[in-house]
């Protein structure tokens, strides 16, 4: 295989996937297949953690005083490479919905102020929206999306719907987390920009799985867990903020020693475990020596394996897009006449193989997530398993 190869040669090549899936350690008593909570970092990404708590351990407040500022700032810099950021617009933060709340928190709005959202996102991101309407009368904004839209525009209009002339900001989350739908971020903005909102992109499932950066998007706020698609440690994650915003963010945990334009005002979380960091930067090594690119194309494959399997079996009814722009490594299914939970069960005790059964009022059903070292063996034991089940 050359060094030049296409993404989408790449994702096919098994012999390379097999060298990657050596560089992880798979459990060997059942199948991953919810690899979307959390995709565990690669051995040597744990190795690094360890080594710097060992290091933390041994050289206490002489390591806190000194090489954890440094770790912290190297760190930063190689995120906002990542990201396509400038290092001024980023700060580490411990996870996606940390990064939100700071946000969703701290941005000025007035009572009667809007903040559009969707039907689908997150609960914490939605919780973090109601906290502001029962507090200062912020007004939550409800888009309701279709599961599987035709056109970026049909998602576009859907967004729209919910805009009022007091609306002030828009979140949008850039991967479903229930159905593993890719919502067409940068045309949402575009009709955003065209009513002076602010973008706010839950970034949790894309970022270090779909190619882009922050620019590509045209967004204010990008706030992501970093354990799931860029294999990083627990207690990992990132918030960009547009240089021209920060001025204007309060911090959620205040801190008055910095200017209020330094971006480093918003993360004044106190003692951390701050070896994560380390871990950090070699999971973004490890993240760049695959690419991006090649992930998406591969998960995307993974995920198109299975469902073009399932989708003709008759109790089967598929809950993602089935378009490939449109999703990425996450998809969900229903089984007529079956519980989620009990479709989950049965795949685990009878075939060994672990996803998980989502409860959500637009998307119910079982979401099925392989990571970067599933092989298409796992793939079509899975669909095996499934034809049992959904006989
Ligand atoms: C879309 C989405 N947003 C936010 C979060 C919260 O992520 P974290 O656990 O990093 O806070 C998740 C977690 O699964 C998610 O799927």
């Amino acid at each position: 295989m050359g060094l030049l190869a296409s993404p989408e040669i790449r994702a096919g090549d098994e012999a390379y996937w097999r060298t990657v899936r050596e560089a992880y350690t798979v459990p060997t008593d059942f199948t991953q297949l919810e690899y979307g909570w959390y995709h565990p970092g690669a051995n040597r990404v744990l190795a690094a953690e360890m080594e710097a708590m060992r290091q933390g351990q041994l050289r206490g407040a002489h390591y806190k005083r000194g090489e954890m500022n440094a770790e912290r700032e190297a760190a930063r810099v190689d995120l906002a490479r990542v990201a396509g950021a400038d290092p001024e617009e980023v700060i580490l933060t411990r996870n996606a919905t940390e990064a939100l709340a700071i946000v969703i928190r701290g941005m000025p709005l007035a009572s009667g102020d809007g903040i559009v959202h969707s039907d689908q996102d997150y609960p914490s991101v939605v919780e973090a929206i109601e906290q502001r309407a029962r507090t200062e009368g912020v007004v939550a904004q409800t888009a309701r999306l279709p599961l599987h839209p035709h056109s970026d525009d049909e998602v576009v209009r859907c967004f729209e719907a919910a805009v009022t002339p007091r609306t002030r900001a828009i979140v949008i989350t850039h991967v479903i987390n229930h159905s593993g739908q890719v919502v067409p971020v940068r045309a949402v903005a575009e009709m955003a920009r065209r009513h002076r909102l602010q973008v706010i992109v839950d970034a949790a499932h894309s970022f270090g799985q779909l190619a882009y950066t922050v620019k590509d998007l045209d967004c204010d706020y990008l706030g992501s867990s970093l354990h799931k698609w860029l294999g990083a440690p627990l207690g990992t994650g990132l918030l960009f903020v547009r240089r021209d915003r920060i001025e204007a963010l309060q911090p959620l945990f205040p801190d008055t020693r910095l200017p209020a334009t330094d971006v480093r005002k918003l993360e004044h979380f106190g003692n951390r475990p701050d070896s994560a960091h380390r871990g950090l930067r070699e999971a973004i090594r490890w993240h760049e020596s695959i690419g991006t690119p090649v992930k998406q194309a591969r998960l995307n494959l993974l995920q198109r394996r299975w469902t073009s399997q399932v989708r003709s079996l008759p109790r089967v009814k598929l809950l993602t897009p089935a378009d490939p722009a449109r999703h990425g490594a996450i998809g969900t299914f229903a089984v007529e006449g079956m519980e989620p939970e009990t479709v989950a069960r049965r795949l685990l005790e009878e075939h060994r193989i672990f996803v998980n059964a989502v409860h959500h009022p637009v998307v119910r059903g079982v979401r099925v997530t392989p990571g970067l070292p599933s092989s298409v063996v796992d793939i079509d034991a899975f669909v095996e398993a499934l034809r049992s089940i959904a006989r």
